[in-house]
């Protein structure tokens, strides 16, 4: 890589090729065993003598900081290490500042190290993953001609992956569409933010669950959209409950997060009709309805539309991992070219390499292995949490009955919100990770269910789950 020393007006040279150096040494741009350019190189990069650079790497050396080794060049020495603990160098905090609505934006904690128990929402087990099948599908694709082209692909994304999406969904979740109605996003959160820009313009309305998912309404905040906060009951959205001013409604009906409830046949329909009446569209986030539990699912609200009001939203970071960051939309004709341009002006593209890998890994019948087996272990994870709740925690604790996804829901019966944080509190100094249900809620939207919280079961090992409920029903004890 080439060393950038700005020279221009400068009188002492090989002074300010050793300042510059050195700068970086302490700033650790260069560490140790890093090789400097050789001075032939960045006398010439430099324009330069290439004594002058002969000058400035002695000055370097007889500091000890750089080393010379015959025939091999010159390296950043051990003592430069030292060098940068001495002197760190301070960069002011700049004049620019963000708009404000940023500083209501909450970033999620990234831990360094896992809980010993954890049942947060939101992961799944990545361990679960066929690593031989992922690796031979991620190596087949980077031998592919597509994944190594020098040009730009359509906002789409990767044919291949579309097409294998829309076989997916049409088998798992009778999803009527063609390869041409799907756009591949980083994950569900892009296709929640390409479709706000491209149906909502700042001050207009969108109807969200409450309570519901947090990041989405961080992101409509910050495109200055208007939410209004809908309750959720045991039927899921309460349509009877929805403001006419609103444009979109965003939806999870498969499994509404963090309730865990299924929007009813009946409620379906009604918002359906609803949308007709108001001439709104719908958002259907179905993020992991991939893991099923129980009787035949539900019709999605995509098949149950017939006027294409319906945009169908799907994401991997459940079935394969939140990392990849790779999801999908499914939308009507009528918005398809306006989502290919928002796609465009957003990042171009999602990654072909990584949707080329998951569309032979999906196309080689793995996935659907893959989800096949993960079901299974998640299931006997999902009975055993609801069987101990029901059994230990009924004093406390009353679960909704649910049988798709990766979390669990149970409402306190008389504790505050105040009494269940201090709680999960408690747990949390004990090593068991758990999320209280009101702090999910964004004010000022309202929410009408008790508090309560919420039981991920993605990421805990089936065999922690007794001890990690165990030490959670002690802390309700104290
Ligand atoms: C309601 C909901 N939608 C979508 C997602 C997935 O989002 P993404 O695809 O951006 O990772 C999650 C993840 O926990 C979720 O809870």
């Amino acid at each position: 890589m080439a060393f950038h020393v700005n020279l221009v007006g400068r009188k002492d040279l090989s002074g300010e090729i050793y300042r510059e150096i050195r700068r970086a040494i302490v700033d650790r741009r260069l560490r140790p065993g890093d090789r400097l350019p050789p001075s032939r190189e960045l006398a010439r990069d430099l324009v330069v003598a290439r004594a002058t650079v002969t000058v400035a790497y002695e000055r370097l050396a007889a500091e000890g900081i750089v080393a010379v080794r015959q025939g091999a060049g010159t390296f950043v020495s051990e003592l430069a290490a030292q060098a940068g603990r001495d002197k760190p160098t301070q960069r002011s905090n700049g004049v620019l500042h963000p708009r404000q609505i940023w500083e209501s934006i909450l970033l999620p904690t990234v831990l360094d190290k896992p809980p010993q128990f954890d049942f947060r929402t939101g992961l799944c087990d990545a361990s679960l993953l066929p690593d031989r099948e992922w690796r031979q599908a991620v190596t087949r694709a980077l031998r592919s001609s597509t994944t190594t082209a020098g040009a730009y692909e359509h906002p789409a994304g990767h044919r291949d992956l579309r097409t294998a999406i829309v076989r997916h969904i049409g088998i798992s979740r009778s999803v009527k569409a063609s390869a041409d109605d799907v756009i591949i996003t980083n994950g569900t959160q892009q296709a929640l933010d390409l479709l706000a820009r491209v149906l909502l313009a700042p001050g207009d309305g969108i109807a969200v669950e409450s309570p519901g998912y947090a990041p989405p309404k961080q992101l409509f905040k910050t495109l200055g959209i208007r939410m209004l906060g809908v309750p959720v009951d045991r039927e899921g959205l309460v349509v009877d409950a929805l403001p006419c001013d609103v444009r979109v409604v965003y939806v999870t009906p498969s499994h509404q997060y963090p309730l865990s409830v299924t929007l009813t046949l009946a409620r379906r329909q009604a918002l359906l009709a609803w949308a007709e009446r108001n001439n709104a569209a719908i958002i259907e986030d179905d993020y992991d309805s991939e893991f099923r539990f129980g009787e035949r699912p539900l019709e999605p609200l995509q098949t149950l539309d017939t006027k294409g009001r319906v945009v169908y939203v799907g994401s991997f970071s459940k079935t394969m991992m939140p990392t990849l960051r790779l999801g999908f939309l499914v939308t009507p004709p009528s918005l398809r070219a306006a989502l290919h341009k928002a796609k465009f002006v957003s990042d171009f593209h999602s990654s072909i390499l990584v949707q080329a890998a998951l569309a032979r890994f999906i196309d080689d019948g793995a996935f659907a292995r893959h989800v096949r087996r993960a079901t299974a272990i998640y299931r006997q994870r999902h009975e055993m949490i609801a069987d101990i709740i029901s059994r230990d925690f009924t004093d406390h604790l009353e679960l909704i009955p649910s049988t798709t996804g990766l979390h669990i829901t149970a409402l306190t019966r008389t504790m505050s919100a105040h009494q269940i944080a201090a709680v999960t509190r408690r747990a949390a100094e004990r090593g068991v990770a758990v999320q209280v249900l009101s702090s999910q809620v964004l004010s000022p939207l309202a929410m009408r269910s008790p508090p309560g919280i919420m039981l991920g079961y993605g990421a805990i090992p089936t065999a922690h789950i007794e001890e990690g409920l165990c030490l959670l029903r002690a802390c309700f004890d104290e």
